[in-house]
């Protein structure tokens, strides 16, 4: 049974210490999107060069590029990838191309609302600049989807400062997917605050949890942890409930796809039960998220898109078939922690606790 393990163990540069960039543009405003492909991690450390549209798309949809900012921002280089074509055009063509970039877009995945955040952030510049010929335009965007960039390090950066304060020196965190720098422009959100934890000396562990059925939590968090020295035990996610009671964890932390007006918040399936086990357990549940996650049109979780995803993640993971031919199976990619389960929502303007209507809309309406 070992030599099997040893057989399929990573043998190539990625078990070592790598630091390809989760996203990056290439050259100039014709150029294109680079994408380190996160469905190879943890054994593979390969980039892809988007230069469509519907590569950008692709990437997104099958979740090379993932984690709510890190979409948001890959969408807003994406736009200018879909323009490249029409930097020559006339207006009306460049808007009526615009549109079926953004449409293409917004249709990769519904749950992160990062993601018609920049979109949105998109179409305003080129809505202003309507007598702008069509390069400028194009200039426009790609300048705004560095900025979108530039803006989510900055909030990756507060967040970690402000949820720093939350964890004790010696504290072990529990954590559901990855919602660290692999899917964010910066440091990530509930990883930003370990990191910045322990960069203001406090010795801090990590128990993830490997997050079925994709494992962003092993195959990514994990990864992303060893290559900065955080130490990281994996769990399946069935242990979570088993290492709160034995008091292996003090606190859990965890991202954010879309937080509704009154704090309900969509994440990764299984950070409910977690959110439930907290409770239960009675430990603190931190939701790090910046403000482009928050969704304040829709009044609860209740309205939230969540995203299903194809039977075969579940019955056929990784390429090993796990479950009888034809068998039905239902993949939620995400699911809903109601308000009153999230101890405190991390942002880079601060930290909102307790989780009301009221503190949500004052920490927002404040200046970062
Ligand atoms: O399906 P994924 O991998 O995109 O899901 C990611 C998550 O659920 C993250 O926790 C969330 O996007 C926050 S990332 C800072």
């Amino acid at each position: 049974m070992h030599a099997d393990w040893d057989s399929t163990a990573c043998r190539n540069e990625a078990a070592e210490r790598v630091s390809a960039p989760v996203i990056e543009w290439v050259g100039e405003l014709d150029g294109s999107l680079r994408l380190l492909d996160q469905t190879l991690l943890p054994c593979e450390t390969k980039s892809i060069e988007c230069r469509t549209v519907e590569q950008v798309v692709e990437a997104i949809r099958s979740l090379r590029v993932r984690g709510a900012p890190a979409i948001g921002v890959a969408a807003a280089y994406g736009v200018v990838v879909g323009l490249r074509e029409f930097m020559m055009a006339d207006r009306s063509q460049l808007n009526e191309r615009l549109n079926e970039v953004l449409q293409l877009l917004a249709e990769s995945r519904p749950t992160a609302v990062n993601l018609f955040w920049a979109l949105d952030r998109q179409r305003r510049i080129a809505e202003r600049s309507t007598s702008a010929a069509s390069v400028d335009v194009v200039k426009a965007l790609l300048a705004e989807a560095r900025a979108i960039e530039r803006d989510d390090r900055a909030m990756c950066m507060a967040i970690g400062r402000h949820g720093a304060e939350l964890l004790n020196d010696g504290d072990t965190i529990l954590t559901h997917c990855n919602a660290g720098g692999l899917a964010t422009a910066g440091d990530g959100t509930a990883l930003a605050v370990i990191y910045a934890a322990i960069a203001a000396g406090k010795t801090i562990r990590v128990f993830a949890d490997e997050t079925r059925p994709l494992l962003q939590g092993s195959r990514l968090t994990a990864w992303e942890l060893s290559q900065r020295g955080v130490p990281v035990t994996v769990i399946c996610d069935s242990m979570a409930a088993t290492v709160m009671r034995q008091r292996r964890v003090q606190a859990v932390i965890v991202g954010a796809d879309r937080i509704a007006a009154n704090g309900d918040t969509a994440n990764k399936i299984g950070t409910y039960s977690v959110a439930c086990l907290a409770r239960t357990h009675g430990l603190p549940f931190y939701v790090a998220a910046p403000s482009s996650t928050f969704d304040l049109s829709l009044a609860s979780g209740e309205q939230i898109p969540i995203e299903e995803r194809s039977p075969s993640e579940i019955t056929h993971g990784f390429g090993r078939q796990t479950a009888p031919d034809g068998v039905a199976a239902y993949n939620p990619a995400f699911d809903v922690t109601p308000a009153e389960l999230i101890s405190a929502i991390i942002t880079e303007r601060g930290v909102i606790k307790p989780v009301t209507v009221a503190a949500i809309q004052a920490m927002l309406a404040s200046h970062p």
